[in-house]
């Protein structure tokens, strides 16, 4: 019996169909990367904005003509429960039960239309689950959820209230995972930064990246996404002392106004945000800060957009995620708030932010011209172009050979853009 997992969505879904894999795996199923040959298509879901809804709507569609049996997970499986099987899909499995996957699998087998909810998320034995996509990266959800119900976000609702795992067993997975050759983590959660809080143990974000960099095999450690008022200082101090931990901090903004912001229901304003970038720069001088920001939300004016822009300005982000409000079913800015900027605004004002945008990132970017940078090389891209990062998070191209993936050298940078940096290898590190 052969299963096709396709994910969408964010890096907690690429953990997560990791995880599922492993699932699967244990109870005799075959992975397969062919959806042809699949006799069962598992989509893992996502739903943050309407787009990426009629995406996997559309894949259950195809699939359906193609007679396979279709199961859906990831935070679809939440928001979308009484409408999947109308659809035609087989089984679903919540955001919370994937250690029940291949029940629902078998399930489907004998006909049967299956959906689990069950929260055990204390079941997953991570210990377990060494089994990455990437040979020597890997992701690491290390807080589940979100308490902070931002008026436009439907994530709260389909992941759930924050919920830390034990730090003693992240970092035991980390060690597993560092002796198979991973070199490279990503922890994740929504709100990172609030990791330990529940726990009321003393943990938190910053001891975590402190104990992990004492693991001897593992070379480079980022976090995402962190939340402006959650986001302590120990954290740049930790990024600071460390030569392991990526100097990259991704912290939306979401808007340039406070009056935006506070329908956003986002806790902090304008003047706290940059507060907190100039502290965090004192702190890590070259820190790479990137954002999320969206575009025409409710009752947003020229006068509310041109604050963005001036923030856009202002703080020259390194890398900015662009997105048009979308009304999410459920969420308070659904229910109360007035979906009113017009389309043709809404694209033009995008425009505008994205084109500024690029011509920050080209500026930039001139300072790494002729600069030596360590680099881990990640993967093969188009024209036999291979791809890695530097500790800033820049993406950067160069000449190499299947066998260097995982590898660090360094690379010296020859050619800019407004996106990836071009370069020589100068040596193997
Ligand atoms: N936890 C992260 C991001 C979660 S979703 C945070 O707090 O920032 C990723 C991004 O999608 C958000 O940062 C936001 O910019 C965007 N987003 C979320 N809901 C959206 C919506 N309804 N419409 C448009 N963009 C949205
Ligand atoms: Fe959504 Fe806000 Fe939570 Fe981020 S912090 S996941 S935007 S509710
Ligand atoms: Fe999408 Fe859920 Fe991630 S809505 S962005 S898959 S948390």
């Amino acid at each position: 019996m052969k299963i096709y997992i396709k994910t969408y969505g964010c890096q907690m879904n690429e953990n997560d169909s990791e995880v599922a894999k492993y699932y699967l795996e244990i109870e005799g199923y075959e992975i397969t990367d062919d959806e042809e040959s699949a006799d069962i298509v598992i989509l893992n879901t996502c739903v943050v904005r309407k787009k990426a809804e009629e995406k996997f709507y559309s894949a259950i569609g195809e699939f359906k003509k193609k007679n396979k049996k279709i199961g859906i997970m990831g935070c679809g499986a939440d928001k979308e429960k009484e409408n999947l099987f109308k659809r035609g899909v087989d089984f679903i499995v919540g955001t919370r039960a994937i250690p029940r996957i291949s029940e629902a699998v078998e399930y489907s087998l004998k006909n049967k239309k299956v959906a689990f909810f069950d929260d055990l998320l204390d079941e997953i034995d991570y210990k377990k689950i060494i089994k990455r996509n990437s040979k020597h990266h890997a992701w690491i959800t290390i807080i589940y959820g979100c308490n902070r119900f931002c008026t436009y976000c439907i994530v709260p609702y389909t992941r759930g209230r924050e919920k830390s795992r034990k730090m003693e067993d992240i970092l035991s997975e980390a060690s597993n995972l560092a002796k198979t050759g991973i070199k490279e983590i990503t922890y994740l959660g929504q709100n990172v930064d609030a990791y330990g809080k529940d726990l009321n143990d003393g943990s938190s974000l910053a001891k975590l990246l402190h104990k992990t960099a004492e693991i001897p095999q593992i070379e480079r450690i980022w976090f995402l996404t962190s939340y402006p008022t959650d986001f302590s200082l120990d954290i740049a101090k930790e990024i600071s002392k460390s030569n392991k931990i990526g100097k990259n901090i991704h912290l939306p903004v979401q808007h340039g106004s406070n009056k935006i912001l506070k329908k956003m229901n986002r806790r902090y304003t304008i003047e706290e945000y940059k507060e907190l970038i100039k502290n965090i720069r004192e702190i890590v001088p070259d820190a790479s800060i990137t954002s999320d920001i969206i575009v025409g939300f409710p009752d947003e004016s020229e006068e509310d957009f041109l604050n963005t822009v001036k923030l856009v300005k202002e703080i020259k982000f390194e890398r900015l995620n662009l997105a048009i409000y979308s009304p999410r079913e459920g969420t308070i800015a659904w229910k109360f708030f007035q979906d009113n900027v017009p389309r043709i605004i809404k694209t033009r004002r995008m425009a505008y932010l994205l084109n500024l945008q690029k011509e920050i990132n080209r500026a930039l970017n001139e300072k790494y011209l002729e600069r030596e940078v360590e680099v881990i090389v990640e993967s093969e891209g188009k024209n036999g172009i291979f791809y890695g990062r530097d500790i800033r998070n820049k993406i950067i191209g160069f000449n190499a050979s299947a066998e260097m993936i995982g590898k660090k050298v360094l690379v010296k940078i020859k050619k800019i853009t407004a996106g990836p940096l071009y370069g020589d290898i100068v040596k193997l590190l």
